[in-house]
C-alpha cells in the first residue's frame, strides 16, 4: 500500500479522519503535530513563542524527512505544511497526496473551542473567521496543487470522509 498524506487547514479532520483510514487499512496514523511534540518534548505553542513560525517550520521539515521514507502510513499533516515547495515535493513522492477541502465555514465550526493554535491565538467570533478565510484564501491553490485528490469534506462527517477516501484510493489502485 502507497501512503496516504491527509493535508488540509486547521480543522478540516485530518487527524480524526486519519485515523479511521488507518484503523481500516490495518496500518499506523502519524500525526505530523504530534511528531513535533514528541520529539521536541515541547507544545507546538510552545515552540511557537520560543522559535517564532521560521523555527517551527524548520523543525516541522525535519520531521517530514525523518518520517517519509516510512511505508504503509497514512500521514496527517499540519496545516502550513504546504508552505515550503520542497515539502510538497516530499509528499507528492512518498504518497497520494489527498486535500480534505473544507469552506472558510466550516472550518471555523469545527475549530469551536478549539485551543493551543497559534495562528489564531486571541481570536474568536468574527476575527476568527476572517483570519480563517484569510489563511485560506492564502493557501487554498498550494493545497490544490500539492494534492493528486481533492476530497470535499462539508456537511460530512468523519466517517463518510473516510468512506470517500477508501473508494477513491480503491478505484485507481
Ligand atoms: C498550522 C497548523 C497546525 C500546526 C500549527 C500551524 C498551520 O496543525 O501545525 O499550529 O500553519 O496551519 P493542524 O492543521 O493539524 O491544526
Amino acid at each position: 500500500m502507497k501512503n496516504l498524506i491527509l493535508i488540509g487547514c486547521m480543522g478540516c479532520g485530518k487527524t480524526t479522519v486519519g485515523a479511521i483510514l488507518a484503523e481500516r487499512l490495518g496500518c499506523t496514523c502519524v500525526d505530523t503535530d504530534h511528531e513535533i511534540e514528541v520529539r521536541e518534548g515541547r507544545t507546538i505553542p510552545d515552540i511557537f513563542r520560543d522559535d517564532g513560525e521560521p523555527g517551527f517550520r524548520r523543525i516541522e521539515q525535519d520531521t517530514l524527512k525523518a518520517l517519509l521514507p516510512a511505508e504503509k502510513l497514512v500521514l496527517a499533516t499540519g496545516g502550513g505544511i504546504i508552505l515550503d515547495p520542497e515539502n510538497v515535493r516530499i509528499l507528492r513522492e512518498n504518497g497520494i497526496v489527498l486535500y480534505l477541502k473544507r469552506s472558510p465555514e466550516s472550518l471555523f465550526e469545527h475549530l469551536e473551542g478549539v485551543t493551543g493554535l497559534p495562528l489564531l491565538d486571541g481570536t474568536e467570533g468574527e476575527d476568527r473567521l476572517a483570519r480563517i478565510r484569510t489563511l485560506l484564501q492564502e493557501r487554498e491553490a498550494l493545497y490544490a496543487s500539492a494534492a493528486h485528490q481533492v476530497i470535499c469534506c462539508d456537511g460530512k462527517e468523519s466517517e463518510e470522509i473516510a468512506e470517500d477516501i477508501y473508494c477513491a484510493i480503491s478505484k485507481n489502485s
